[in-house]
């Protein structure tokens, strides 16, 4: 009968003899599909990989620090992490419109991936973690259209690589398990969705140094309390947003204005069609109380309630 631990076997040996000592390449966000392809395809061909990390400076709290723990430290993987936030968020100053984000920042990753890309001599292979209904759905013309629009990490066109696409026959499942069996840490293996251009999409309007820190804070405090409830499993995506609102509150004697933060959860299947997770009582206490008292700058916290149609997801 088939299962991941011959499935695993099977892919490592077919990508040792199909790459044999040529060079691969793989482009690594930290999400769970490149995460797993890179580990297996390391598992192929050991240091003949090398992955680069484009750290958009966007990311959420402590996450890019633990890309490089567990992938340089922990497999030993030869990885090129770019610090490139200085650069992104110049980019973004002032830019103030959703989609002119999306297309700055998928712009700039692709930029900074080719130039690091371009220090690294001949490379042969990329490594794509396409999953089997990303191969179903790019057939037809609105599904690119939606691909081109939410994947960031896009393929730099003028690059000559061949494909390495280990996961091509699997759902995100068995892309878990397979995650599993490599030993990949349960915290990657079991991470809810995040968006590539990450958390430009989640601050409504510019994007600043201090709005990026304290919806780092904030959202912190929003999955902590969901683990801690033991919902991080259940729940599709969970996650704070700041729509750059300030309002009036009060501390002490004094009266504050401060910024509130949106908590969103939602429960889905594919992120098409969503409806608002009913977060228990007791947990949106827990993660409100805390907000105000941890995370500076912030004095209010609301919950949103809007299902998917007619409410997106984001924000933005
Ligand atoms: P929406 O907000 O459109 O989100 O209901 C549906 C799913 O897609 C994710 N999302 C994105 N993913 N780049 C991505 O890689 C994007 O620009 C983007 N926008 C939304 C969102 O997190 C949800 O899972």
């Amino acid at each position: 009968s088939w299962n991941m631990g011959s499935f695993l076997e099977e892919s490592v040996k077919d990508i040792r003899q199909r790459v044999g000592n040529r060079q691969v390449l793989c482009a690594l966000s930290g999400g769970v599909d490149s995460s797993v392809a890179a580990v297996l395809v390391h598992r192929a061909v050991a240091d003949n990989l090398t992955c680069v990390f484009v750290d958009h400076g966007l990311l959420r709290k402590d996450e890019a620090r633990q890309v490089v723990d567990t992938f340089q430290n922990q497999f030993n993987i030869k990885l090129i992490h770019v610090d490139a936030s200085e650069r992104f968020l110049g980019k973004l100053k002032g830019v103030t419109d959703p989609e002119e984000k999306r297309k700055i920042i998928g712009n700039e990753f692709i930029r900074v991936f080719e130039e690091e890309a371009g220090k690294l001599g001949e490379i042969d292979f990329l490594v794509q973690g396409t999953l089997y209904p990303d191969v179903v759905e790019s057939g037809t013309a609105t599904a690119a259209v939606i691909k081109s629009h939410h994947n960031v990490g896009g393929l730099p066109e003028d690059m000559h690589f061949e494909l390495v696409e280990p996961l091509r026959w699997l759902f995100k499942d068995e892309v878990r398990r397979l995650g599993e069996e490599l030993g990949l840490p349960s915290d990657i293996v079991w991470r809810q969705p995040f968006p590539g251009p990450g958390l430009a999409v989640r601050i409504l309007g510019e994007i600043t140094r201090e709005k990026l820190d304290i919806l780092r804070e904030a959202d912190f405090v929003v999955t902590d309390e969901i683990k801690k409830a033991g919902l991080d499993r259940e729940i599709w995506q969970y996650f704070a947003v700041l729509p750059s609102m300030r309002s009036v509150g009060v501390m002490g004697d004094g009266r504050t204005y401060a910024y509130a933060v949106v908590v969103r959860a939602v429960h889905s299947h594919d992120g098409m069609t969503a409806d608002w997770y009913r977060i228990p009582y007791e947990v949106l206490a827990k993660i409100s109380s805390r907000m105000v008292n941890e995370v500076n700058e912030v004095n209010r916290v609301v919950y949103d309630i809007t299902s998917k149609p007619p409410g997106t997801i984001e924000w933005e």
